[in-house]
């Protein structure tokens, strides 16, 4: 591959001067702000980040205060952000640098890849933001402004692609400025090389980009050939005496891992067997509601049923008790709860 490295880093380090961000919430930060605001970016738009970002400083000022915090309270102010397992492994990570590095956010690549959530290119955006170290990055946003460039074939799936990519971040990275360099080549990817409709007039690399000169924008990065998003279904209970409502806390991992949730069955078949498991009791008085709620993942959407119960009398106790907690519908705020889930339970007090 051809690259005139020196070019490519000079014209997008002016382009970047001009027009880049240079006063983004968690910019000239420490290394504690640098790699939260990274983690919260992943798959994450600055604009849904900011406010975020500064309520979670707000109640985790430090890495000491998020380490020492229950993980309960980490997860409800990462509600609604999505994608938990970030915040599980931010927490994790956390615990790993208190106990393992004396508190103090290591500085060499290696002990930051080596903590939960951090891979390659988050690493290198830690280190040459918080520290000044000059490391290729790649996320979503380079991988797109380098695939066009370059017409790079394949797609992200695959491993020479992936080499393809990573070879030429490290080739056009500048030992000098790389911080604001990949900090340029973020804004280039998510202001003017944009997924549809790339604003290639305004672009400083128009006359190095290969797909500019062939007019073939559109059709880089290459896609995986798609297969179409399975549908899935689930039917949460929602158990209701007077003001109080049955939760229960979702496994840790998997979609919404740890947060608060209905407990679900496949279909209303399985209502009875459930509450004679969880409740030793059953309940016959019920509502069913379908599809009351799509929600779409990245891989199959989601159906929600509701089958809404109310309870005459509470059970004496609720088996795996520490999974399942009984809350005043005014209090759910002091829950996580996923997004839908919340969505659908505000719609119901109204
Ligand atoms: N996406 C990931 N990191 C980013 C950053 N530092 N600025 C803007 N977008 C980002």
């Amino acid at each position: 591959m051809d690259v005139d490295a020196a070019s490519f880093a000079r014209t997008v380090l002016n382009w970047y001067r001009r027009y880049g961000r240079h006063d983004l919430p968690w910019q000239q930060q420490d290394a504690y702000r640098v790699w939260l605001s990274e983690i919260m970016l992943q798959q994450t738009q600055v604009s849904t980040v900011i406010p975020y970002y500064q309520n979670f400083i707000e109640r985790f000022p430090n890495l000491g205060q998020l380490a020492d915090a229950d993980i309960d309270e980490v997860l409800q102010y990462w509600q609604g952000l999505g994608y938990y397992a970030r915040a599980r492994n931010l927490h994790k990570a956390a615990r790993v640098v208190r106990d393992e590095h004396n508190g103090r956010f290591p500085r060499t690549f290696d002990a930051v890849a080596a903590l939960p959530g951090i891979g390659r290119s988050t690493a290198g955006a830690i280190l040459s933001f918080a520290f000044g170290q000059c490391w290729p990055i790649l996320d979503g946003n380079v991988k797109r402004v380098l695939a066009r460039c370059f017409r790079v074939p394949g797609w992200y799936g695959q491993s020479d692609t992936m080499k393809q990519l990573w070879y030429l971040a490290e080739s056009v990275t500048p030992e000098q400025q790389a911080p604001d360099f990949n900090q340029a080549m973020m804004d280039l990817g998510s202001m003017v090389c944009l997924k549809s409709k790339p604003k290639c007039e305004a672009c400083p690399l128009k006359k190095l980009c290969s797909s500019y000169l062939h007019h073939s924008q559109a059709e880089y990065p290459q896609r995986k050939p798609s297969r179409a998003k399975p549908h899935k279904h689930t039917l949460m209970l929602l158990h209701r005496h007077g003001d109080q409502i049955l939760l229960w806390r979702r496994p840790p991992s998997g979609i919404w891992g740890g947060l608060w949730s209905l407990p679900e069955v496949d279909d209303e078949h399985a209502i009875e067997l459930w509450q004679q498991s969880f409740l030793s009791m059953a309940q016959t008085q019920r509502v069913i509601q379908d599809s009351v709620i799509r929600h779409q993942f990245t891989h199959y959407s989601l159906d929600i049923s509701l089958a809404i119960i109310e309870m005459e009398q509470l059970p004496e106790q609720v088996s795996d008790e520490e999974n399942y907690v009984w809350v005043d519908i005014e209090a759910l705020a002091n829950h996580g709860l996923p997004t839908p889930v919340r969505k659908l339970l505000t719609t119901l007090q109204d």
